[in-house]
């Protein structure tokens, strides 16, 4: 259960409303190694710190689903050594994390494509979230191997294979039975998007999930990214109005 030590009142903070799905491009750890003069994989581990302190954050502030945008489908091919280094960073995580996220109620997953991993980085994902599965208090989900591009045409084919089958009347698909075969599944959409180190793209991160997300930048990089940072994140949510397509009025119920 949720200690009131382990909570923060987010109006301490000015936020006034807290989003319900965070999801976070984590962008900035190559050129924060570079600008000490250190090696790539030395930026990634910083990163995962800031993995541990937002993580945290999100939890004490009432975050109910965050999306930590890890490892992308394009990243494989990067050099092989940044590949391992990375896979090596997330089972040191997987290991590090695994009996505070368990005892405060987190719940793991990791959405993407998650059979090119390989099969003992596999096996420590499969553990963690088995043994974290009955956590209530929020969801911790890791995009692997994740391309929202990729998790579009995986739900399109699943589609495809039960059409052919007889299984599924193409009649029936419609957004709601289309997301529900995504990797997110029945994970709500992020409310906010957060990608670090200043770059203004998507990046071929959930491109269906994004559709009504509010998005904020920082130029912050991501091993430097701060509670504080990600305080101002949360204000700056709390100052957006979403409209979905209606007009100011409508959201408001002004006239
Ligand atoms: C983000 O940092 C982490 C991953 C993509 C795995 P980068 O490694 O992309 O850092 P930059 O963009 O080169 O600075
Ligand atoms: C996006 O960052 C992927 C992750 C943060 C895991 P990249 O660094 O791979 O994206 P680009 O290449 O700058 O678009
Ligand atoms: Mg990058």
């Amino acid at each position: 259960m949720r200690g009131d030590k382990d909570s923060i009142d987010p109006a301490a903070y000015g936020i006034e409303t807290v989003p319900s799905h965070v999801a976070i491009i984590m962008d900035g750890n190559g050129r924060w190694a570079k600008q000490r003069g250190r090696i790539r994989l030395l930026g990634h581990r910083e990163g995962a710190k800031a993995v541990r302190r937002s993580v945290r954050f999100s939890y004490k502030v009432g975050v109910k689903h965050l999306t930590l945008f890890a490892f992308s489908a394009q990243n494989w091919a990067r050099p092989e050594s940044e590949v391992a280094g990375l896979m090596e960073l997330l089972m040191e995580y997987l290991s590090g994390e695994r009996r505070e996220l368990i005892e405060r109620g987190i719940r793991f997953r990791t959405v993407g494509d998650i059979e090119r991993v390989a099969p003992r980085v596999r096996e420590e994902i499969a553990r963690l979230e088995q043994d974290s599965s009955d956590g209530t208090e929020m969801e911790l989900i890791i995009a692997l191997s994740y391309g929202g591009r990729e998790d579009i045409v995986q739900a399109a084919r699943s589609f495809a294979e039960d059409v052919k089958a007889g299984r599924v009347d193409p009649s029936s698909i419609d957004i709601e039975s289309f997301s529900k075969r995504l990797y997110t599944g029945a994970i709500p959409d992020p409310d906010l998007l957060i990608r670090t180190s200043g770059e203004q793209r998507i990046s071929n991160f959930m491109l269906w999930q994004l559709a009504y997300s509010e998005l904020h930048i920082t130029d912050v990089l991501w091993p430097d990214f701060s509670e504080e940072d990600y305080a101002t994140a949360l204000r700056d949510y709390s100052n957006r109005e979403r409209r979905f397509g209606l007009t100011g009025a409508q959201v408001t119920g002004s006239k």
